[in-house]
């Protein structure tokens, strides 16, 4: 039998989205047209959200979030320490200094309690990542935050669908920051948008992803005027019509993937249930999992390996296993811009050498995943 190709992520592209793609390239907006307005309402209305802006990366969600919360020099944010680095990169690129919070271990959710070890006179937000898709504590979070004055960006990247006690991500942070990158839950390409209740913060991160410039070509036409204002520094993180088609288009099959998603990681969690060695990420009861990431822990102590030959039995299997993520203060440009040492945060860094992620997308097959399980089974057997 040929050895399979199984990647840990994949997009599902269809019919609709090729046909609504090929319609926006027919029309009269590659950029700035009615598509982006639409997809914002689309993906807000989703989640529950009432206002969304589009930005071309969900690191640029991030990054118009710091700049509509106004981070800048001598302001602290606090971010998880295991996460993707843009969660913290968003806060230098303002100029502000992240402060990594230990995890908690069975989850890999930033702990609260560390959040309020780490919380001083100059914190001004905290990052919760919705780890793998599971929403963090964000009432734990919100009681630390709220008597101090501190903003929560919610880095729910991973996370879009997923709820807390029953709301929706994208509705409980100030400021909640997705992406659409192909492994992600729906896809355009590169993409991202920020969902907020503030409307004055939305206006804020449409000029910011416009250059920092008040009005937009399309709204120009409408006016019939040449003149703007460029009123602050910005970018250009606009996101193209024809990538907000493919957003609307993707957006219409987001349910029912939640779903096989969910139905994936029960049956992976009912299969390791008998590896007692490979133990998956726990979701807490008062949470639903969007499960962009099926993540489990090697327990070190039971098998004569480390992760390090575990993922290369993986992945000379055909199984595309990744790890997510090393502690991001592990990074070169954190250690010496910053001066982390290794062991500010010892959870983190334990657990880091237990994790493997395994495939997860909504078309993987119930032999793919009984093959992946099957050879993490073979770990036991090697030395
Ligand atoms: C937790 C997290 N935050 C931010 C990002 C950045 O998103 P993008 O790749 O769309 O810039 C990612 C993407 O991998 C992510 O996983």
């Amino acid at each position: 039998m040929a050895k399979p190709s199984i990647p840990y992520g994949k997009q599902v592209i269809d019919h609709d989205d090729i046909a609504a793609v090929d319609e926006a390239l027919r029309s009269a907006w590659l950029t700035t047209g009615p598509r982006v307005g639409e997809f914002e309402r689309a993906f807000a209305e989703f989640c529950g959200a009432a206002e969304g802006v589009a930005v071309n990366s969900g690191t640029a969600a991030l990054h118009a979030a710091m700049r509509a919360l106004k981070i800048g020099a001598g302001d602290e944010v606090i971010v998880p320490a295991i996460t993707f680095a843009a969660s913290s990169n968003a806060v230098v690129y303002e100029g502000g200094t992240p402060v990594f919070a230990d995890i908690e271990t069975d989850t890999l959710l930033i702990d609260p309690a560390d959040v309020e070890a780490k919380i001083t006179p100059r914190t001004k937000a905290i990052v919760a990542v919705d780890y793998g898709g599971q929403p963090a504590d964000y009432d734990a979070l919100r009681a630390l935050a709220a008597k101090r004055g501190i903003k929560i960006v919610s880095d729910a990247c991973h996370a879009p669908g997923a709820t807390y006690k029953g709301r929706q991500v994208g509705t409980i942070a100030d400021l909640s920051a997705f992406s659409f990158h192909p492994v992600k839950h729906l896809t355009t390409c590169e993409g991202g948008m920020i969902l907020t209740e503030d409307a004055g913060m939305a206006q804020h991160m449409r000029r910011f992803r416009n250059h920092g410039i008040d009005s937009d070509h399309r709204s120009r036409e409408k006016t019939g005027t040449f003149a703007y204002d460029m009123v602050e520094i910005g970018y250009n993180y606009r996101l193209p019509d024809i990538q907000c088609a493919l957003g609307i288009s993707q957006l219409k099959h987001l349910p029912q993937w939640l779903v096989r998603r969910q139905a994936i990681a029960a049956r992976y969690d009912q299969m390791f249930a008998s590896l007692p060695f490979a133990r998956p990420l726990v979701t807490h009861p008062d949470r639903t999992n969007a499960y962009h990431l099926y993540v489990i822990r090697l327990d070190l102590s039971a098998l004569k390996i480390d992760r390090r030959r575990a993922f290369d039995h993986l992945r000379a299997s055909g199984i595309g296993a990744n790890v997510h993520y090393a502690p991001v203060y592990h990074h070169s440009f954190y250690r010496e811009r910053f001066g982390y040492q290794i062991g500010l945060c010892p959870r983190a860094e334990a657990v880091y050498q237990e994790i493997l992620t395994l495939p997860m997308f909504p078309t993987i097959t119930d032999a793919e995943m009984d093959y992946v399980v099957g050879t993490v089974s073979e770990l036991r057997n090697l030395s």
